[in-house]
């Protein structure tokens, strides 16, 4: 048992990225020395039959259908967002808003035009603000990497 702090997923959408993401939280450990151990705390897709198989064999504790309860949830450190594009820029800039980490699948919003409506994200002692995303899709969202 590790004494070093938890860093807590919550995980939205468990397609394929969701998948992939789950295998680099599992190897990030076995290859880099972090200061956190992970840990899979809950993890949200739109049927209760696919967040609860997820939970299951990813490896979560928690499964729900809401992906709100995420980003209220103050056991939760990371917000980690794998659904469809549309959704990205409500969930990421919901979890922002409640002071969360979160890694979120490009593109941050559907399409360029969108970036008009993207305020600055607000800068919070310790909370994270980099971007997964390719430098064009950061570039066109107006997001930058940190
Ligand atoms: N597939 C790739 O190679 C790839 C690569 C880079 C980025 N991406 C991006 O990753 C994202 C996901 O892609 P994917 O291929 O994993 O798609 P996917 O369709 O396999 O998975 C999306 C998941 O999100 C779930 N979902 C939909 N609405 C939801 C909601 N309201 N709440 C919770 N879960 C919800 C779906 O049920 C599904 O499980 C997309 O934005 C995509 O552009 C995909």
């Amino acid at each position: 048992m590790s004494d070093k702090p938890k860093l807590r997923i919550g995980l939205i959408g468990t397609g394929f990225m969701g998948k992939a993401h789950v295998f680099g939280f599992a190897a990030a450990p076995k290859v880099f020395d972090l200061p956190y151990d992970i840990e899979l705390h809950t993890v949200a897709d739109v049927t209760e039959q696919a967040a609860q198989a997820a939970a299951r064999a990813m490896g979560f504790a928690h499964a729900t259908t809401d992906w709100r309860r995420l980003i209220d949830d103050p056991a939760i450190d990371v917000i980690d967002i794998t659904a469809p594009n549309a959704l990205h820029k409500d969930m990421a800039l919901a979890a922002i808003a409640a002071g969360k980490h979160v890694y979120c699948e490009k593109p941050l919003a559907p399409w360029p035009r969108t970036r008009a409506k993207w305020p600055t994200p607000p800068r919070r002692r310790g909370s994270g603000r980099r971007s997964g995303s390719t430098i064009c899709a950061t570039r066109c969202c107006g997001w930058p990497a940190t």
